[in-house]
This record gives C-alpha cells, structure tokens and sequence, in this order.
C-alpha cells in the first residue's frame, strides 16, 4: 500500500509518542510491513484512513494495536551466557550480603526485568534464583526473591505469564540440564515449572512512565530495548532505572549498549566478559 512521506513522519511520530520507539532510516518499510496487516483487520484502504481513524473512539484500541504490531519481541533463555554467568556468580551473592548486612531491615532481594517480552530472561534469572535457593549451603528461601517482568506489550505479557515454550524456543538458550529439572513436557510445547513460575510476578508496563510506583530494585535488567530509542528517552529512562535502584544496585544492559554519553551516574564493573553498572552509595 502507499505511504506518502507525510502520512510515514506522522505515524513515526506517533510510535514514538506511543511507546518511545525511534522508526529511522528504513521506518517505511517498517511502517509497510507491521502496521500493514493492521489495516487489512481493519478494513481500510490507506494509511491517510488510519490517521483519521485514530481520532475516534476506537483510538485505544488502535493504539494498543499499533505498539503490539511495531515493537521487536526477539528474546531467548539465558541470551548473552556471560551476563547470567556473571549474575550468578557476582551479582546475587553482592545482593546477599547486602541483605544479610542490613540487620534486619529489608527482607527481600528485588529484581526487575524491565523489557521482558515472552518472558524468557524473567524465567533464566529464575531457574539461577531456583538453582540457589534449593541449595541448602546458600541460605536463602525463594521467599527472600521477588522478580518483577514487565513489558509494554500485553501479548508478550500474556505469552510471558502462560510459561509455555515451543520446543524451538527452549532450544535457544536453555541447556538440557536447565530443561530437564526446570520444565516439564505439555504435548509438543514445555512449560516452565511452577517452582520456578512463583519466583516471577508479571505486569504491563510502559518504560516511558517514571518505574517509582513499582518500588526500589537490587538488579534491573534492561536488555536489547535502548538501541530503540531516541538519545533523550534513553537518558530519560537509565535515570529513573538509577532513582529506583539500591544504593550499590545493579543495571544490566543489552551487549550492544551503553551508558557511554547517556549517564555518569553509575560505576561501570567488568566481570569477565560482561559489564554491568553499580549505583554509588553504601548498601542500606
Ligand atoms: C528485543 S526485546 C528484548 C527482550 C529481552 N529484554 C532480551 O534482551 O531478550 C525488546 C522488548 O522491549 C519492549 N518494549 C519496547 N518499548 C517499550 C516500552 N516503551 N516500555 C516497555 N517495554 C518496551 C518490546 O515490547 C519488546 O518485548
């Protein structure tokens, strides 16, 4: 279908609005072949008519649609091996000794998983959690972690919370020992384990929004989402990550960004292959 130069700035425009997402240089051919089926559903004939449809009552709808069909949802269990390596290794024991050096006053480690799509790196950080709670040398009860996924797509949140995974989807990431002890067969699909379904708390929400009302976090895994958004927006958002974090908290970022020219307030700390930032300040 056509797209005039008009009618593709204003729709980028309004993604951008909608969910933060940056169409750029090849955004008519995005534009083309994810909101295309769109108007098929909808009957029309041209993108000019979906403008105009979305300044009517079904402009909601509409939009929910136009994010649903416009965000990249490529995930995989335990994407980026080394960052899960270093989770485990580093990350979660440094959260451990925070709460047990805080005497008492908090109870729980706090983890985010900020873009979580189908739920895949909620679920790899949960099998690490399960891993270590069922040893009895840690010390530590699942009650003791709460993982918090969240997206902006309320499909990837549906598929995330239903914790069932095609065989091809275990197969990225998910070794057979994982498998094995951490999802059980539903006819050609697998599910993920209720003991370590319990461990994840699922939620729609939108990384534009200030994350103050969900409380304060330990790790925040925001992962694969910034290279989609514009320079401000991704200050906007790596600030806010730092607000909500734990003094000595932790952010995880996609291999391909960075807070290079976003953010000076964290302290970058390489382990092994990964980097990951630490807010300053001394663990409450
Ligand atoms: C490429 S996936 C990354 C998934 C996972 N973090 C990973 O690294 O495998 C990007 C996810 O970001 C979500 N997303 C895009 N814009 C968002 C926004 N404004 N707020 C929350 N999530 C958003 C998309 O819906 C998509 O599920």
């Amino acid at each position: 279908m056509e797209l005039s130069a008009d009618t593709g700035r204003r729709l980028a425009e309004l993604v951008h609005r909608l969910c933060g997402l940056v169409l750029g240089p090849n955004k008519d051919y995005l534009i083309r072949h994810r909101l295309e089926p769109i108007l098929v559903r909808e009957g029309l004939s041209s993108y000019e008519q979906l403008l105009e449809r979305l300044q009517g009552r079904n402009a909601p709808r509409l939009h929910d649609a136009i994010v649903e069909a416009i965000t990249t949802k490529e995930t995989g269990f335990f994407r980026d091996q080394a960052l899960f390596l270093a989770i485990r290794r580093v990350v979660l024991p440094a959260c451990i000794a925070n709460l047990k050096s805080s005497g008492g006053k908090r109870h729980r480690i706090r983890i985010w998983s900020a873009a979580c799509s189908t739920g895949q790196e909620p679920y790899s950080l949960a099998m690490i959690v399960r891993d270590l709670v069922d040893d009895p040398d840690s010390g530590m009860s699942e009650t003791q972690f709460t993982i918090l996924a969240s997206d902006i797509s309320s499909d990837a949140v549906e598929t995330a919370r239903a914790g069932r995974y095609l065989a091809s989807e275990v197969r990225r990431g998910l070794s057979e020992d994982h498998l094995k002890r951490h999802c059980s067969r539903d006819g050609k699909a697998w599910m993920i384990t209720e003991p370590v379904r319990r461990l994840v708390q699922f939620q729609r929400f939108d990384l534009m929004q200030p994350p103050t009302q969900l409380g304060a976090f330990d790790l925040i895994l925001c992962r694969n989402v910034l290279i989609y958004f514009d320079e401000a927006t991704r200050r906007r958002v790596c600030q806010g990550m730092h607000g909500t974090l734990y003094p000595g908290g932790w952010l995880a970022l996609g291999a391909a960004e960075s807070l290079f020219g976003i953010t000076d307030r964290f302290e970058t700390v390489r382990v092994g292959r990964t980097l990951l930032y630490r807010k300053p300040g001394e663990p409450v």
